[in-house]
């Protein structure tokens, strides 16, 4: 079946921006910049009619291994005195954070060695992005920790499952006219899944799109055969393509769900740093402990990712408490909240490919060197 959109992988923009003119590393131009203001806000680009322009992708410099010193008790003491140090201390830029002495938490910060490149790819490390309330961010990091991950080298398919479409939107797919989504991929077995699967304006990073056809899947799944399990054979057929599969759930604990998780290796929680976070997650763990025993004895939780964190009381306590919680599953990184997201989601572009320099583009980065310190990614 054809693909549109579909280019090799790698020719879609080597370096080159729209003019065939060669770009060096991940710069955006002023004047790119504003054509993405442009696309973005424009009435067709809401309505669905028109995709934006795109800056095109550079590789993120490789810096050595960042090493942080231990904290005194004295800094401890120090850093848990106002908010204000607090986050200073884990806001600093990703790229020179040698002087970060503690996390949000106030837990010693670990290394986070810069990602060696792969000499070889996959298989995938496959990852459900899963949080059954809505506005969590869990498209936003789905996109942003794979656009980051594909910076590092790293392979990366996103698949869309959410009949909302947003990763697809957010990556400059028009789920409505594709050939076909995830959707076709789960009911028609004679579809090959690379058939599916779309390659977006940025290198590493490719898509399994959705639009609203998946919302009758949950339903017609009840009748079929192994319903549980229809994604993870899905994605079999593209494992070794990658290194790192990530799964954008939909906001609920159906079927749905349920294939995501029985098809991952673990599971990451986005919580938002307010003051309902937690409701809601003890569900969400007892349904990831019911796949684990019942379909999935691997599934993990490999951690919680605080996200939409503002300076204030409020949201250190929330913090708090997700850390009495989750303990160390919660990451080290903490993204800010920032309205450079939603505009990067206009924009369709990763955040560190849209505004690389942008304190969110480096929080993301850092996320991702996390993912891969903790050996959660390759
Ligand atoms: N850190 C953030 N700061 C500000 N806005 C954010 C942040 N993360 C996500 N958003 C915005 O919040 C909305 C919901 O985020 P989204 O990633 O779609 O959540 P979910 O997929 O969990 O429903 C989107 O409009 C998105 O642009
Ligand atoms: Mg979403």
């Amino acid at each position: 079946m054809a693909r549109k959109n579909a280019k090799s992988r790698g020719a879609s923009n080597k370096g080159m921006n729209k003019n065939g003119a060669k770009n060096e590393g991940h710069e955006t131009t002023q004047k790119s910049k504003s054509q993405y203001r442009d696309g973005g806000f424009s009435a067709a680009r809401w309505l669905g009619e028109e995709q934006p322009k795109r800056v095109t992708q550079g590789k993120l410099p490789l810096p050595g291994t960042v090493h942080v010193p231990p904290v005194s008790d004295e800094a401890q003491k120090k850093h848990s005195g106002g908010s204000k140090s607090f986050v200073q201390a884990v806001n600093r830029p990703v790229d020179s954070m040698k002087d970060m002495p503690t996390d949000l938490l106030g837990r010693k910060y670990e290394t986070f060695p810069a990602p060696k490149p792969l000499d070889h790819h996959g298989p995938a490390r496959i990852i459900a992005m899963c949080n059954q309330k809505g506005g969590v961010g869990k498209t936003t990091s789905s996109i942003n920790i794979g656009g980051a991950l594909s910076q590092y080298g790293r392979r990366v398919l996103i698949v869309d499952f959410d009949p909302q479409g947003a990763a697809s939107v957010g990556l400059g797919i028009n789920a409505n006219t594709v050939d076909a989504t995830i959707y076709n991929a789960l009911f028609d077995s004679s579809l090959d899944v690379h058939d599916v699967v779309q390659h977006t304006d940025f290198e590493n990073l490719d898509i399994i799109p959705a639009n609203i056809d998946l919302s009758a899947a949950e339903v017609q799944l009840v009748t079929e055969v192994g319903r549980e399990r229809i994604l993870a054979s899905v994605l079999e057929g593209v494992r070794d393509e990658y290194d790192v599969i990530i799964i954008d759930c939909q906001p609920s604990l159906g079927l749905l769900t349920v294939n995501a998780l029985a098809a991952a290796d673990g599971v990451i929680i986005p919580v938002a740093a307010e003051f309902f976070a937690l409701r809601g997650v003890a569900l969400l763990m007892q349904s990831i402990e019911k796949v684990r025993s019942r379909i999935n004895p691997q599934l993990e939780v490999y951690g919680v990712l605080v996200t939409m964190y503002t300076a204030t009381l409020h949201c250190e306590e929330v913090l708090q408490r997700i850390y009495e919680a989750f303990q160390d599953r919660v990451f080290h990184s903490v993204i800010s909240r920032s309205i450079k997201l939603p505009d990067s989601n206009v924009a369709a572009a990763p955040i560190t490919i849209y505004a690389p320099n942008h304190k969110t583009a480096k929080e993301y980065r850092e996320t991702a060197r996390e993912l891969i310190a903790r050996g959660i990614v390759d």
